[in-house]
This record gives C-alpha cells, sequence and structure tokens, in this order.
C-alpha cells in the first residue's frame, strides 16, 4: 500500500487500549472512533487526539441489527481498512461483522479460547489458574470466538484479586494490541482467509516477542 493504513476503532469504555495505541505512534492513519456510548472516555480521547467521532445510542433503533448497521456504516464511510474493537461491549450483528472478515481485530483480556465474555479475571482466579493472559483476534460472528493471532501472558500471584489482576494485565494489553496493529499496517500479518504471518500460516498465537 503506497498510503498508511487506515484505522477505526470502537469502544464502550474508558478508552486505555485505543490511548495506548494513539500513544504508540504507529504510521497508521486514524479515521474515525466510534461508541455505543456518548460518554465512553475513548471518545474524549480520540477528541484530544484530534480523531472523528461519532457515537450512537442503541436504544434510538428499532432493532440491534439497525443499530449496527448504522454504527458500521460510519465506519465503512470512514474509508477505514483495518477496524480495531478496543474494549467494544456489545455483541454485532453476524451479517454486519461477516462484511469484516479479515479486516477487524478485538483486545480481549483472557487466554483464548478460555474465558469469553465478561469477568475474565474473575473466572480465571476463580479456576485456580496459574496464568491469565491477554488475546487479540480476528473478528468473527461468533464472541471473542474467532482466530487468535496473538497472546500477552502473566503469572497469577499469591494474594492476586481481580483487580489487580486486571490492572496487570491492562499493562501488557498495551502493548499486545499495537504490536498487532503495527504488524497488519506493515503487512507482517495479513488475513487471506485465515491469518498469515510473515508468509506462513499461523498456527499458534503470537506473543509480544515474535511481533
Ligand atoms: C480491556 O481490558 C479489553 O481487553 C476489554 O475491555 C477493556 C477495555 O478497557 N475488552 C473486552 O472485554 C472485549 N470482550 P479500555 O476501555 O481501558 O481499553
Amino acid at each position: 500500500m503506497d498510503r498508511p493504513l487506515r484505522v477505526a476503532a470502537l469502544a464502550s469504555g474508558r478508552g486505555s487500549n485505543l490511548a495506548a495505541l494513539i500513544a504508540a505512534r504507529l504510521p497508521v492513519e486514524f479515521v474515525l472512533v466510534g461508541s455505543d456510548k456518548a460518554r465512553a472516555g475513548a471518545l474524549a480521547v480520540a477528541t484530544e487526539a484530534g480523531i472523528p467521532t461519532v457515537s450512537l445510542h442503541p436504544r434510538d433503533f428499532a432493532t440491534r441489527a439497525d443499530f449496527d448497521r448504522a454504527l458500521f456504516g460510519h465506519v465503512a464511510a470512514s474509508g477505514a481498512d483495518l477496524l480495531v474493537l478496543a474494549g467494544y461491549m456489545r455483541i454485532v450483528d453476524a451479517d454486519v461483522v461477516a462484511a469484516w472478515e479479515g479486516r477487524a481485530i478485538n483486545v480481549h483480556p483472557s487466554l483464548l479460547p478460555k474465558y469469553r465474555g465478561l469477568h475474565t479475571h474473575r473466572q480465571c482466579l476463580e479456576a485456580g489458574d496459574a496464568e491469565h493472559g491477554a488475546s487479540v483476534h480476528f473478528v468473527t460472528a461468533e464472541l471473542d470466538g474467532g482466530p487468535v493471532v496473538a497472546q500477552a501472558r502473566i503469572p497469577v500471584l499469591p494474594g492476586d484479586t481481580e483487580i489487580s489482576l486486571a490492572e496487570r494485565l491492562l499493562v501488557e494489553e498495551h502493548k499486545l494490541l499495537p504490536a498487532v496493529v503495527a504488524a497488519i499496517a506493515s503487512g507482517r500479518l495479513r488475513w487471506e482467509g485465515g491469518a498469515i504471518f510473515d508468509g506462513l500460516p499461523l498456527t499458534r498465537p503470537l506473543g509480544l516477542t515474535d511481533l
């Protein structure tokens, strides 16, 4: 590509992953940040960085699919090559997601396929796991279910709580997500019906040191 990768992001919350992505100063152009929450911190992060924003209210739409079509319509209109779900906490309509196959990634706070959905830190502690982690995966219609491309791991320490685990893991998320976006921007990581890294089909999740 003879121009920077155009990146759009969707976020529902405070936007620390979005902030880390922007702070990484990657050779990408952020074209839009969208949210389902008008007060999402991520929108303020984007505005501060001079990135256009859009927020739509799900209750203003008759159906979930109508909302998804509208929000993803904005994403498509932004000209984004890549869509990053950075703490976007809604399940997206399968047909709407299908149009972004291989062009959308999500960061999730667990070692997928363990612990999809919510309360991943609690689930990790309750299971007595020795390690926890974060995953970046290509988005499919299945919630937190698409092919995993990269993971970062942390040990579970004696005395860890949901809060301490979440805090330590967030530090890793903030490295992992920019590293994956950098790999996509450089062409090292691409999608051809499956994830390809450095010319070979990806057979196991990459670690931070691979990226
Ligand atoms: C992050 O921990 C991210 O992994 C998680 O939401 C948090 C958003 O924090 N995403 C999911 O759980 C997706 N299923 P942030 O708004 O500070 O980036």
